[in-house]
């Protein structure tokens, strides 16, 4: 941990709904100074961008990235009029060294990736991402990306559609639910957030170690399936592959990269990612143990309860 690390009493209250998750142990890990410059690849409804802001001035500088531009003009409002130079764009953080670059700055001094989805993409029901919520199985962050979990759904057969869903969701009745979405959708076509649910809570049926039982029985059945399809719609593990693969053309000697995920696929990424760099003697580890909420954010912010935080010193 840093000295001199900015102390807030507690998270910030929710804007619109949205909770960033684990600030305070971001700010300390971060510290961000006056001067600094930070990239935030997930700049999200620029929750953490706005705590972070006002840290960087004067002489500092936030990057914002997103791939859904409707949160990007949403990060934009909430950091306007910041006291530093704020610059938000719709862009991957795969081609973050690009869009560094089209801005002039060729590495960073702090790096946060807050991965996955925001709360007003979950709750907004036409982007299909919720099972609890009627839409149309979309799933996509970029809306301008062609690929939809509709597509998958649909035109996958049977057998790489139980592969996505027992890698990506770590579903154990994964043959069962892709043996009965292509029974269902011989009949007629898979479109909706309900009918897929359904699909998945028939094919998990009567099963004694199903809904009623095992370590799954406090979960819906389709939270696996809707979570292994939201992760390869949007090409999430290999999206941060080369976000981790990046970070050594991304940061400056010194800087913190701090990476918050929220399941263990995407932990065990970071993880590796984090210990290679620190084996190679290219950074340090500061987190020995990924950082997790503490008893009032995780009352507070029912997401922060998966969220787990891991950083890195960048030694170069
Ligand atoms: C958990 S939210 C971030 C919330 C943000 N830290 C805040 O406090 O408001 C994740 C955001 O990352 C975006 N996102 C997901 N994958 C991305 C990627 N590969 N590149 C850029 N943005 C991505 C999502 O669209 C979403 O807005």
């Amino acid at each position: 941990m840093v000295e001199d690390t900015p102390q807030p009493d507690a998270d910030p209250p929710v804007i619109e709904g949205h909770l960033p998750v684990l600030t305070r142990q971001v700010l300390e890990l971060l510290s961000p100074k006056a001067g600094m410059v930070c990239l935030d690849c997930t700049a999200g409804l620029g929750g953490h961008g706005s705590e972070i802001v006002p840290l960087l001035a004067p002489g500092g500088r936030y990057i914002g990235l997103d791939v859904d531009p409707g949160n990007v003009e949403l990060a934009k409002q909430r950091l306007a009029g910041a006291p530093v130079r704020v610059d938000v764009a719709h862009a991957n953080f795969t081609q973050a060294k690009a869009a560094l670059g089209t801005l002039g700055v060729d590495a960073v001094d702090l790096l946060l990736a807050d991965l996955g989805f925001a709360s007003n993409q979950m709750s907004d029901a036409a982007r299909g991402l919720s099972f609890n919520a009627e839409g149309p199985l979309d799933m996509r962050l970029d809306p301008g990306q062609s690929l939809t979990a509709a597509q998958l759904v649909n035109e996958l057969d049977e057998g790489a559609l139980a592969d996505l869903i027992y890698q990506h969701g770590q579903e154990r009745f994964s043959r069962r639910i892709a043996r009965k979405i292509v029974d269902e959708r011989h009949r007629s076509p898979i479109n909706t957030t309900s009918q897929l649910a359904q699909i998945v809570r028939r094919a998990y049926g009567h099963s004694k170690r199903g809904k009623t039982g095992g370590r799954h029985r406090r979960i819906d059945p389709a939270t696996r399936t809707f979570m292994a399809l939201r992760i390869a719609v949007n090409h999430e593990l290999t999206s941060l592959e080369g976000l981790l693969g990046a970070l050594p053309g991304l940061l400056r000697p010194g800087a913190v990269a701090a990476v918050i995920s929220f399941h263990s696929l995407e932990d065990r990424l970071v993880k590796r990612a984090f210990v290679g760099l620190c084996r190679g003697g290219s950074a340090q580890k500061l987190t020995p143990k990924p950082l997790v909420a503490d008893t009032d954010q995780r009352k507070t912010n029912p997401r922060s309860r998966s969220a787990k935080l891991r950083a890195i010193r960048w030694i170069g």
